[in-house]
């Protein structure tokens, strides 16, 4: 099947099945592969609009659970997922997820991505800057042993992203999900606090 038709057939299967984005499906695969998430636990979800990862880290966690989603973007409700808007790399926006969260987190997973402006390099430098973000986020917020998630796109800084993420985590592993896109440098890495 050729790269446009793989991506259709995510992207179709998503709308069928009532999730906002066909992202869903590499969180699923990813939650298969590193069992993410537990019924009740705190999941914090970094660059969440539209919201299918939200989608599924609510089913996964609820009843008794609890899904902080942030976004620059503004998110239409979701039930059971507590929405914030800003801007992650503000010092003040991850305060108010720490106290959204009420406590440490037992998963932190990050798809943000820039918008991309056209520049590979500025746009691969971005990237970068928002996986470091999200490591640091998620050592602030993750209690031991807590899940991490991040999207990655290889490219300049990535092998120095995954080495400082290796050093920092209990343990780290780099997955390419079914669902990323064949032509495209996205992967993600996994891990725990
Ligand atoms: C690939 S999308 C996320 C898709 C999402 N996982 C889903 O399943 O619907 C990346 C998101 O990162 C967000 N983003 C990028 N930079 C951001 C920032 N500095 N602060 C907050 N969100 C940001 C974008 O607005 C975009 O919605």
């Amino acid at each position: 099947m050729k790269a446009k038709g793989w991506a259709d057939y995510w992207t179709r299967r998503a709308k069928a099945e009532g999730w906002r984005s066909r992202a869903v499906f590499k969180l699923a695969e990813l939650d298969r592969r590193d069992r993410l998430f537990r019924r009740g636990g705190r999941v914090v979800d970094l660059g969440a609009a539209p919201g299918g990862w939200s989608q599924y880290a609510a089913r996964k966690v609820l009843p008794g659970g609890r899904v902080v989603a942030v976004d620059i973007e503004p998110l239409e409700p979701i039930a059971g997922v507590h929405a914030l808007q800003g801007d992650v790399t503000r010092e003040a926006v991850l305060e108010q997820v720490r106290d959204a969260l009420g406590g440490s987190a037992d998963a932190v997973i990050s798809d943000l991505a820039p918008r991309l402006g056209g520049n590979r390099d500025f746009d691969q430098a971005r990237s970068m800057e928002l996986a470091a973000l999200a490591l640091d986020a998620a050592l602030a917020l993750l209690r031991p042993q807590g899940a991490f998630v991040t999207k990655l796109f290889q490219g300049a800084g990535f092998e120095e992203f995954v080495a400082e993420a290796r050093r920092r985590l209990a343990k780290a592993r780099l997955r390419t999900p079914a669902a990323s896109r064949r032509a495209s440098r996205e992967t993600y890495l996994t891990g725990r606090a």
